[in-house]
């Protein structure tokens, strides 16, 4: 089944349990990730950046993330994750994505407002959902720096007037995380994280998921975290095992030999994740 943001966020709300969104910069990895959520039994969200969207080309991603749905037997949500420009987000809704985020975290709140309407504007007319972001997380994603002291924790008056006045269906959440932060782990700060539950009713969305530890998983998802982004560990599970086979294998060796060991590491992380996520003691 192809699914839409807001429709497995609120399973997931029925069950006190976060979906998985899992960035993938190939498609090689699409299997793995997908066949991973079908063996755990639960939605997952496959995230692209724009980047790997232009690479791959935004309707080859729609057509096989619909083919491996029903071949697998899997409920499955194809996600623009950090959109900043409303060309790009144009784009993905035109070819078929079930999913979009406008990151309007760097504007003025006004401007933020402002793009995320006309963002959510244009999304609400083919069905799709919309996840925004208010306050700014650490780190690098695709390329993009935040340093640190260009980071500032969500601040949960400005989260209801943002969610009031824009609409959208996911808020993301600035609590102390950072994108692309593998060697060390994150201090999350679970006070800013409740005292934005208390007051916002929708679901809520963690980014740098890789740094996250895993005794924390819990306490997030039970201050209403819906959607857990993970991306860096792939990436690095991916070019680890890649680097190895790389180096052992001779160079007229079928490049499955190469690849399929990668997509068994994708396999196993994502698997591992969704375990976390489903938040069962
Ligand atoms: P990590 O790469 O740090 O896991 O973060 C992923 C993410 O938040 C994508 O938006």
């Amino acid at each position: 089944m192809y699914s839409t943001l807001k429709e497995v966020l609120k399973e997931a709300n029925d069950l006190n349990m976060a979906v998985g969104a899992f960035n993938t910069h190939n498609l090689e990895m699409l299997p793995a990730i997908i066949k991973a959520a079908v063996k755990e039994k639960t939605p997952v969200i496959v995230q692209t950046s724009c980047g790997t969207a232009n690479y791959i080309g935004h309707k080859n991603l729609v057509s096989i993330c619909k083919s491996m749905a029903d071949e697998y037997g899997a409920e499955v949500v194809l996600h623009l994750d950090h959109a900043k420009d409303y060309d790009e987000i144009r784009k993905a809704i035109d070819a078929g994505y079930s999913s979009v985020m406008f990151d309007g975290s760097s504007l003025p709140l006004k401007e933020n407002i402002l793009g995320t309407k006309r963002v959510v504007a244009y999304a609400k007319k083919y069905g799709v959902s919309v996840e925004a972001e208010l306050g700014t997380v650490g780190g690098t994603e695709d390329g993009i720096a935040v340093a640190q002291d260009e980071v500032r924790y969500t601040d949960p008056a400005d989260a209801v007037e943002f969610v009031k006045q824009t609409g959208i269906d996911a808020l993301a959440v600035a609590i102390g995380t950072n994108h692309g932060q593998y060697k060390s782990k994150t201090n999350i700060n679970f006070e800013r994280l409740k005292e934005i539950k208390d007051v916002v009713d929708i679901p809520l969305v963690i980014h740098g998921g890789t740094g996250v530890k895993e005794e924390d998983v819990k306490k997030v998802i039970d201050l209403g975290i819906r959607k857990f982004n993970v991306g860096t560990e792939l990436l690095v599970g991916w070019n680890r095992e890649s680097k190895a086979c790389y180096d052992e294998h001779k160079e007229n060796i079928s490049n499955r030999e190469n690849v399929v060991p990668c997509l068994n590491v994708i396999e196993e992380i994502v698997s591992r994740k969704i375990k976390l996520f489903k938040n069962i003691d």
